[in-house]
């Protein structure tokens, strides 16, 4: 299965808003970029741009087939949104409907989150990392939750940058970890996380 191929530190971000100027995919970016300085590829997935038909599930898109691809592929995901309602947004739920309840056995995911108020700051803890674990991620204990007052002419304040690369050093270590568990499991012959998962 595709999990045994997962390159060690190769991380994708998903953009869960559907905001031209989205204060979530400009931590969302800074954390890929801390990723790359670590020696992770990088890509970012902008659920924004995909053709919403496909990501409710009415149709196929080759965009939305690319993007489901990329998720396989990686060994970290990073996912950020909004604040709506008290939650992750419907883009992002729509998003993670698509994945099988596998998707994401073996990888290591951080949830960033931007909301108007410091009032639902536990949309990381209970939101994205419950959301996280139905499809078999481990999440970093560290999460990145950013008000609005935190953004500055658009530039996040330190101390979000601080909790980025924390997140960041935790997900490189997880990612390692799975690898070499992984790579210990094969030589011995015994089963892994995702082929218990299958079978
Ligand atoms: C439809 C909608 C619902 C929102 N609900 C909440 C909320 O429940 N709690 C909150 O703190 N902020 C809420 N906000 C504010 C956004 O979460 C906040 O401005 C966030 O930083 C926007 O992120 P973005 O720039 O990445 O889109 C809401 C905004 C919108 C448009």
């Amino acid at each position: 299965m595709g999990h045994m191929n997962v390159n060690t530190l190769n991380a994708v971000g998903i953009s869960g808003s559907p905001s031209a100027r989205s204060k979530s995919r400009t931590l969302l970016e800074h954390t890929l970029a801390t990723l790359g300085e670590r020696g992770a590829s990088t890509r970012l997935i902008d659920l924004a741009s995909l053709p919403a038909d496909a990501l409710l599930g009415r149709q196929r898109a080759a965009e939305v087939d690319d993007a489901l691809a990329h998720v396989r592929e990686a060994s970290i995901i990073v996912a950020s949104t909004p604040v709506y309602r008290a939650t992750y947004s419907g883009l992002l739920k729509v998003f993670f409907d698509l994945l099988p309840i596998d998707g994401l056995v073996d990888k290591t995911a951080i949830g960033i989150a931007t909301g108007g108020s410091p009032s639902h700051l536990l949309v990381i803890d209970h939101g994205l990392r419950p959301l996280f674990s139905s499809v078999g991620a481990i999440t970093t204990p560290t999460g990145v939750y950013g008000t609005d007052s935190a953004f500055e002419n658009g530039v996040p304040h330190h101390s979000l940058v601080a909790r980025i690369e924390q997140a960041a050093t935790e997900a490189v270590t997880l990612a390692e970890r799975v690898h070499a568990a992984h790579a210990a499991h094969a030589s011995a012959g015994l089963p892994t996380s995702s082929t218990l998962v299958e079978s």
